[in-house]
């Protein structure tokens, strides 16, 4: 592999940061975090940011009394944005889809549909979700033939005349190249399910929507009547990032959306149907975790379950909340979190876990008043290993699993503490120190991309780079992550 493009979903504008968004965010910052170090800064491109148009962003604006949906979206961006940068999330461009460069490259790229034969117009009759931004199937549907996602009131019955794409005809390609595995779908169960939806049948689906029902969208290319639909011009937002930045071949390298169960079927299924039709290349993998859940529950307002970043950040730092999320990345099925756990996990792994351990050997260090080596050699045989894990698990996107090899670690770190006792010994203890600590610099350096800001803080205090090795006397290192109170 030599470049890497990594993607997450552009967020609905008018929403707020949630636990989900925080943890495909984290995830894809934590991956392009790691090829950074393994293909150098200037081989990745990691891209985030805002599905600004629609019918749930024009309605969120006219309620809360805007009567100019960009003046309402460029407020939301702002909250947005910096929500991103307060968490240190290492994007390389912030999308928004009301950028007119956005715009340009999707009326073009529609205008290639159209004249390549695969857009028809017709009357499209049935539900729409204004929450899901979708027209729904009878497979989308409950028991009571409702949303399972949304309030009633969010879904409307339509009929109206609309641009449809051939979906029907590229759908059973895109089934052979999964079965091929030309296109990733990972983890497995999510890559069956398209593949059984696909057999079912698929039928035609619509791009467009008459502008007398929404307004706030881009104008599908030679009608003024009609706007694109919503998440057809989303899907582009991954070509059209390219594009602004002239960052083009990035698309011809290794190339991964991650995102949620929820929305697979629009990635997996729809976007490289047109992709197809436009004979573009596809992407290579999609990664598609399941949801966070609170307790067993769905999280929502009127549960008054709901866990937020900023709660996470507040309370456990930023690397304990990158830390706790991923590790509760919830990989084939939905995984469980309560703060509670997130509390216990905190305590035993950062807090007594690996703040301890440093605070435990640095002082022992200070103690000896000795010189101690610092550099990231150590044991070859532990390092070659632990790097390869952690590369197998990397390409599965187990980033959870990655968290327990961290666990491990420090674990194994402490049962050595308390076997050898060093304090009893202090001055003819120096050599088991001085490998203790080579560890603790090999693994900060090593799960870097995991906990960013506390390998820098440790080497700032060691006043080490990466690059020089160095021999210096070590100062008690204390507050790494504080107790809970
Ligand atoms: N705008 C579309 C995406 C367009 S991408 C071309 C959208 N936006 S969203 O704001 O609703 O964000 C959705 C993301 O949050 C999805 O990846 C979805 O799966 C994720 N999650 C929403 N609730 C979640 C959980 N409870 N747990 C984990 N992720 C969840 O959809």
């Amino acid at each position: 592999m030599k470049t890497f493009y990594i993607t997450t979903p552009i967020y609905y504008a008018n929403g707020s940061p949630h636990l989900g968004h925080f943890l495909t965010t984290s995830a894809a910052d934590a991956l392009a975090r790691y090829y950074r170090q393994e293909l150098g800064e200037e081989n990745v491109f990691f891209t985030t940011g805002l599905d600004e148009h629609g019918t749930n962003v024009e309605q969120s604006a006219k309620k809360e009394g805007y009567s100019n949906i960009q003046e309402y979206v460029d407020r939301r961006f702002n909250e947005w944005k910096k929500m991103f940068d307060v968490s240190q999330i290492s994007y390389d461009y912030f999308v928004r889809t009301t950028n007119p460069k956005h715009k340009d490259f999707v009326k073009k790229f529609i205008s290639t549909l159209v004249d390549n034969g695969d857009v028809y117009k017709a009357k499209y009759k049935g539900k729409y979700c204004n929450g899901c931004e979708k027209f729904l199937t009878k497979s989308d549907l409950d028991e009571r033939g409702l949303c399972p996602l949304h309030r009633p009131d969010q879904v409307v019955e339509v009929e109206e005349e609309n641009y449809f794409f051939k979906l029907s005809k590229y759908a059973p390609k895109v089934a052979e190249l999964l079965q091929k595995n030309s296109l990733r779908i990972l983890p497995d169960n999510k890559k069956k399910e398209i593949l059984s939806r696909i057999n079912q049948g698929v039928e035609d689906i619509s791009i467009s929507r008459p502008k007398e029902k929404i307004s706030w969208g881009i104008e599908f290319p030679n009608d003024s009547n009609q706007v694109i639909y919503v998440w057809v011009e989303a899907l582009l937002n991954y070509l059209s990032s390219l594009h602004i930045n002239k960052k083009e071949i990035f698309w011809e390298g290794q190339t991964t959306h991650l995102l949620g169960k929820d929305i697979s079927w629009f990635h997996n299924v729809i976007w490289p149907s047109l992709l197809l039709s436009a004979k573009k290349p596809l992407f290579k993998e999609s990664f598609v975790h399941s949801f966070l859940k609170v307790a067993g529950q769905k999280m929502s307002k009127s549960l008054g379950n709901v866990i937020t970043p900023q709660d996470l950040i507040s309370r456990y730092g930023l690397d304990g909340a990158r830390f706790l999320i991923l590790s509760s990345l919830p990989y084939k099925n939905d995984s469980d979190v309560t703060m509670d756990y997130f509390d216990k996990k905190y305590s035993a792994v950062l807090s007594n876990g690996l703040g301890n351990l440093i605070s435990r050997i640095t002082k022992l260090c200070e103690n000896t008043s000795k010189e101690y080596y610092l550099s990231l050699g150590g044991s070859l045989k532990t390092q070659e290993q632990l790097k390869s894990k952690i590369k197998d698990l990397i390409k599965d996107y187990k980033l959870n699993e990655i968290t327990l090899l961290l666990e491990e670690q420090i674990n194994f770190l402490d049962k050595e503490i308390q076997t050898v006792k060093p304090w009893e010994n202090l001055e003819e203890s120096q050599e088991f120190l001085q490998g203790v600590l080579l560890h603790i610099l090999f693994l900060l350096h090593t799960f870097n991309f995991i906990l960013p800001q506390t390998s820098k803080k440790v080497f700032a205090h060691f006043n080490f780079t990466r690059e020089q090795d160095k021999k210096s006397k070590i100062k008690h290192l204390t507050g790494l992550f504080p107790r809970l109170s």
